[in-house]
């Protein structure tokens, strides 16, 4: 009679285990047994809002990157302000600048309709950024998925944890370091600028600044967009020969010193200037590297579990 109730109880206790197990972490199957269409509704809103407009895949792949980095990949970047919630939105590196906050919202309601209360908002920005690669021909990677979303948001992390581009290299290390992101993630991932655009304020002192870093002819071309003063917000393709495609591009031009932002061409000096040279010489190096680093990225400080929520709109908490 005890050896069997002994028995039971470590039955029960591999059953609670295994039901945490479950629950807390992230896994590829996550919505299967609960919404077994999330992903391809997703990716259909994605590719439909791409095709409308094909910057927009850059900005979706850059919204999941200042989400992740500001308390994790917790979709708090997508919180409206309130009188408790100072949002992320108006932090100096997202105000007029991050996009595609309607689109993740324009998601999000097509996914309530199939399954009210279960796709979490981050999985859904985890989801769009990966779905917005393939559409503008970059690489497919595996999500896993199980994120929750936060109720809180933090401007002030936002500000100090979010890279600018003026600071050197050694910062950029260390702004991804503190992520859990090695400097082959970090030029992976910049790598992301091989498409979409900046405007003029961000890099008018680089193209002004007659500096052995920059090509004179670059230089000159870009200048026509962006003068000497006014036009702040004029905007200009990161990558000028390819715009549209996330291919390797980015580290062609930073060899041929071409980089449109100061935080991109210092990444062909120092320690990193050997991973530029590769992913430049082998593509298919550069590709399988910037999913897996997308993956790492999106995988930043989770809510798992009975932590967090799931939003029933992506702009405010429930
Ligand atoms: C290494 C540090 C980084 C710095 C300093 C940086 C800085 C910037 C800046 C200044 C812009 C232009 C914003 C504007 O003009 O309003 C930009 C755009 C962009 N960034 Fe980054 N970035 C970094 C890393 C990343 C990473 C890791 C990703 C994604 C994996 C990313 C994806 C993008 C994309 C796709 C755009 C174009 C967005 C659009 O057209 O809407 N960046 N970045
Ligand atoms: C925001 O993040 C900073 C660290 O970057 C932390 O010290 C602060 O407590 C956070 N604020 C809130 C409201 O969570
Ligand atoms: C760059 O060169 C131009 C023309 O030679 C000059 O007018 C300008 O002042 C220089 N800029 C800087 C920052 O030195």
């Amino acid at each position: 009679m005890k050896s069997f109730f002994n028995l039971m109880h470590t039955i029960s206790i591999l059953l609670l285990l295994n039901g945490i197990a479950c629950e807390a972490k992230l896994s590829t199957k996550f919505y299967d047994g609960r919404c077994r269409d999330a992903a391809a509704i997703i990716r259909k809103s994605i590719e439909k809002a791409v095709s409308r407009e094909r910057r927009m895949a850059a900005s979706l792949i850059r919204l999941h990157f200042h989400d992740c980095f500001v308390q994790g990949c917790d979709a708090s970047i997508l919180l409206d302000e309130t009188d408790t919630i100072q949002s992320e939105k108006a932090a100096v590196p997202n105000a007029n600048s991050v996009r595609g906050y309607n689109i993740i919202e324009a998601a999000k309601r097509d996914v309530e309709r199939a399954c009210p209360g279960v796709v979490s908002c981050a999985d859904i920005l985890t989801l769009a950024a990966r779905d917005a690669s393939v559409a503008v021909g970059g690489p497919w990677w595996n999500v896993r998925l199980g994120r929750r979303d936060s109720t809180t948001a933090n401007r002030s992390q936002a500000e100090t944890d979010l890279p600018s581009p003026f600071v050197h290299l050694n910062t950029l290390i260390s702004a991804f370091a503190i992520k859990g992101l090695n400097a082959r993630d970090m030029v992976a991932l910049s790598g992301a600028h091989t498409i979409g655009q900046a405007q003029c304020f961000l890099f008018r002192d680089r193209i002004y600044s007659n500096g052995s870093d920059v090509d004179a002819g670059f230089a000159t071309t870009r200048r026509r967009r962006c003068p000497r003063n006014g036009g702040d917000g004029n905007l200009a393709a990161l990558d000028l020969a390819t715009p549209d495609w996330l291919d390797n591009n980015f580290f062609n031009n930073l060899i041929e010193r071409k980089g449109l932002l100061q935080s991109d061409q210092v990444l062909f000096s120092g320690s990193t200037a050997a991973i530029v040279s590769e992913y430049s010489k082998k593509p298919r190096v550069f590709a399988a590297d910037f999913g897996r680093a997308m993956k790492k990225m999106g995988e930043i400080q989770i809510l798992l579990g009975q932590n967090g929520i799931i939003r029933r709109r992506c702009s405010a908490i429930n």
